[in-house]
């Protein structure tokens, strides 16, 4: 006998200025109920819903993210009577659609829900594929599942909300894209770009949903970043934002492709053309040594007992590399300390 699930249906995503204005047409027949899930910062969305709901602003940041919250939300989304029929609505960033997908998952063993995402990291990442999930004492989403949205709203007219700053997190996770496929992308075509990095990264959940090969690649800059991200979240350096990680951790990759003789001279200067096109800040604080990095290293979800990183190679797209050395890792990072 075999027991064969059907397959996640497929979804739209919706990009440009003013989208988030189609949401109802997407709500779905039969739909009572709606429970919105939203932060204070996060910009007024007008949402035409034209069922009942309620909205729940969970605490700014990633300390939405926690079981507690979880818990709650349960409880609310029980006591608001949500049935199996009805649909939670994330509005926010990455934070938000991580929780909101999660409790989507796991209440009354999965209900539907829709993404109108607020950031440009939102849009370009952490809305589309399915990953959803919390963090843990020891790690930042070490508790989640595969659980797909069923429509989600990329609202470019809500990033003109966004801090310079968080603007700028997110196209340190766009850069990433520059190096899986995507070509041109520009802050004056910024509507279009976003939908070539929705693409690529639909094309990559399409062929690997649950990681097992090369939706991996997505993670282009994710070890070293995460790393000096939790550094930052421990007090050992200055806290940063994730995209500013991701770019200072394509440019540590960088280095380790080139230690490792997978990129040449020319292709890890172009690492740095790319960064610089985007004016990311890519420096990386001299105190940090690889034995700060290494325990974060080591926990990495993509790590299988060796120190693993998705690395670029001249022939071809980046792919995951096993077996590196410390050692290594030493030589990486003294070289980009190095490089003029
Ligand atoms: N953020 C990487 C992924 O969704 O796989």
């Amino acid at each position: 006998m075999r027991v064969e699930p059907q397959s996640t249906s497929a979804y739209d995503v919706l990009v440009g200025s003013g989208v988030a204005s189609r949401l109802s047409d997407y709500v779905g027949e039969g739909v009572r109920k709606i429970f919105v899930i939203t932060q204070d910062n996060v910009p007024r969305v007008e949402v035409p819903l034209e069922v009942e709901n309620t909205q729940r602003f969970v605490p700014d940041g990633e300390s939405a993210k926690t079981l507690d919250v979880v818990g709650e939300l349960l409880g609310e989304m029980s006591s608001f009577g949500l049935g199996r029929g009805d649909l939670v609505l994330a509005i926010g960033g990455g934070v938000v659609s991580d929780l909101a997908g999660f409790v989507a998952s796991i209440y009354l063993r999965g209900v539907r829900y829709m993404t109108v995402s607020s950031t440009l990291l939102g849009q370009i990442d952490a809305a589309i594929g399915g990953k959803t999930g919390v963090n843990l004492p020891t790690g930042k989403n070490l508790v989640g599942s595969f659980w797909h949205p069923s429509s989600v709203f990329c609202d470019t007219s809500l990033l003109n909300s966004l801090s310079e700053r968080e603007f700028k997190s997110g196209l340190g996770e766009m850069v990433k894209y520059e190096f899986l496929g995507a070509s041109g992308l520009t802050l004056d075509a910024l509507d279009e770009s976003i939908a070539k990095c929705v693409a690529i990264k639909a094309d990559f959940v399409k062929e690997d949903e649950r990681e097992g090969g090369r939706r991996a690649l997505l993670n282009y800059g994710h070890t070293f970043g995460h790393a000096l991200e939790s550094l930052g979240i421990a007090g050992a350096i200055d806290r940063i934002t994730h995209g500013e990680a991701v770019a200072k951790g394509i440019r540590f990759a960088a280095h380790l492709a080139h230690r490792l003789g997978r990129i040449t001279d020319r292709e890890l200067d172009h690492h740095y053309q790319v960064l610089s096109e985007f004016s990311l800040d890519i420096s990386i604080p001299e105190k940090v040594t690889i034995e700060d990095v290494m325990p974060y290293i080591a926990r990495d979800k993509k790590n299988r007992g060796s120190i693993t990183f998705v690395l670029a190679q001249s022939d071809g797209e980046p792919s995951v590399m096993r077996g590196i050395s410390e050692g290594d890792l030493h030589c990486a990072l003294k070289s980009l300390h190095q490089y003029l």
